[in-house]
């Protein structure tokens, strides 16, 4: 079976959204691991930040990844700070193909919506730092990294040049 195909990048670079309309082009199935933490805590986001603070939410993360060995032909859509954790990230890239969307994280700020993101409430300046503080992580565990526009065309060509990575033989 092929390998997961494992989107990484900032938060609001367009992960979730890539990854749908890439499953629904190669008739696979997308786990995005914030909506699967939600699900299976019967809680938000915003809530298991509150309620148990950041490294509670990591280590959600990691227990997610560890469990996912074994299964492929996934798109997994990562939560922005998953590849802080070499473990987790690592779990995900031994059966999977990494590739960084790498978006101005201006832009992306400004297109962002915040709410529900616990990690993009300090402003647009926190926001540029954490991507570049960030940035050297993401780039070490990208088997492509994939620079990314704003709009539906951007997005068209972001997926036509995964689809084209994925099915070279
Ligand atoms: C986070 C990104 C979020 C979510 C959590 C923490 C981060 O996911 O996992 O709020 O550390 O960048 P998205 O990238 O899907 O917004």
């Amino acid at each position: 079976m092929a390998k997961n195909i494992v989107l990484i990048g900032m938060m609001g670079c367009g992960k979730t959204t890539v990854g749908g309309l890439l499953a629904r082009r190669l008739g696979r199935e997308l786990v995005d691991t914030d909506a699967l933490i939600e699900q299976r805590q019967g809680r938000s986001i915003p809530d298991i930040f509150a309620q148990e603070g950041e490294a509670h939410f990591r280590a959600l993360e990691l227990e997610l990844c560890r469990g996912s060995s074994g299964q492929d032909g996934l798109i997994i859509a990562c939560g922005g700070g998953l590849p802080l954790q070499d473990e987790a990230i690592a779990a995900l890239k031994e059966n999977g193909v990494v590739f960084w969307l790498d978006r101005d994280p201006g832009e992306t700020y400004d297109a962002l919506d915040v709410s529900g993101r616990p990690l993009a409430q300090a402003g647009r300046e926190d926001f540029v730092r954490r991507y570049q503080d960030r940035a050297p992580i993401y780039r070490r565990w990208a088997d492509y990294i994939i620079p990314c526009g704003d709009g539906p065309q951007a997005v068209e060509q972001l997926i036509s040049t995964i689809y084209r990575e994925v099915s070279k033989p």
